[in-house]
């Protein structure tokens, strides 16, 4: 168990902004958050880092796999948690997030599997199953840096419009948007499970540190309003506006809606943080 004053000044400091950081293109994206995830890491070997699902995080995954087998990048300390997992959907099931995580990266890399975290969509409790994953987040000293998604319907987790801004972990309905957006992994829409266990809102702002990456054209809208729009629980993506630090990755397609591209772009070529990324 940590407690904040065990923090070094590094991980206490904020620079209350939201960044946006525009790559050329996914690849180019995906490496970038995967060399923030690791340079975290190598930062805080104890990191507290949360994960998430989706075809967008399969490049950076991919990555972390080859930072570890190539340049020994050590999970061994860290304590993972995932955004969320569907009701009704055992770990073992290949549609689970759980099986997700262990495909595309706790298989490739030495975290060790009990410092693992997602909720448990099969708990005969799911009331008590959200509460005792705040609480174990909470037992972990809070979230470090988490990794975010973003759905077509501008969610973040799995929440989805009308996301309470201070909701805690969950169970929350699906939006048909959301069932049409994941149905190919399940093979048809009515196979889609129709609720999840989500990490709230609130839950999210509460981490140190977030870092969403959106890539494609087909996000380029909802990032748009997520970004540039108004604070709204219809898009819990634009709840990140008042996170102390975050910072958004997007590639160029991602970005082609944001209308504010030249001073974003102006920002990372100077300031002395990202000296490292340019
Ligand atoms: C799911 C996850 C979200 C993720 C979203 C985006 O809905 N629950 O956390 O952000 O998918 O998925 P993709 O990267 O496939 O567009």
């Amino acid at each position: 168990m940590r407690f904040l004053n065990d923090f070094p000044a590094v991980f206490m400091s904020t620079t209350a902004v939201v960044e946006v950081i525009i790559q050329p293109n996914k690849e180019a994206a995906s490496a970038l958050v995967a060399r923030m995830v690791a340079n975290d890491l190598k930062a805080n070997p104890h990191l507290v880092l949360g994960l998430a699902t989706g075809a967008t995080m399969e490049l950076v995954y991919r990555r972390l796999a080859r930072m570890h087998k190539e340049d020994k990048l050590d999970f061994s300390l860290c304590t993972t948690f995932n955004l969320d997992e569907y009701v009704g959907v055992a770990p073992s099931d290949p549609h689970s997030y759980r099986h997700y995580m262990e495909r595309h990266l706790f298989q490739h890399v030495n975290v060790d599997p009990r410092n693992t975290h997602l909720p448990n969509g099969t708990a005969a409790d799911l009331d008590a199953e959200c509460r005792n994953y705040e609480a174990l987040i909470q037992r972990f000293g809070g979230i470090d840096l988490q990794l975010l998604g973003i759905g077509k319907a501008g969610h973040i987790g799995f929440n989805e419009p009308l996301s309470a801004l201070r909701s805690r972990t969950r169970v929350k309905a699906l939006t048909p948007t959301t069932i049409k957006q994941n149905s190919p992994l399940f093979g048809s829409e009515d196979k889609v499970p129709r609720r999840a266990i989500t990490m709230g809102v609130g839950t999210i702002l509460d981490c140190r540190r977030c870092v969403l990456l959106a890539t494609g054209e087909t996000k380029a809208e909802i990032l748009a309003k997520s970004v540039e729009g108004p604070i709204t629980s219809m898009i819990s993506a634009t709840a990140l506006q008042l996170h102390p630090r975050c910072t958004v990755v997007v590639d160029e397609p991602a970005a082609s809606l944001l209308t504010e591209k030249d001073y974003y772009r102006w920002i990372f070529q100077n300031e002395p943080e990202w000296e490292g990324y340019r």
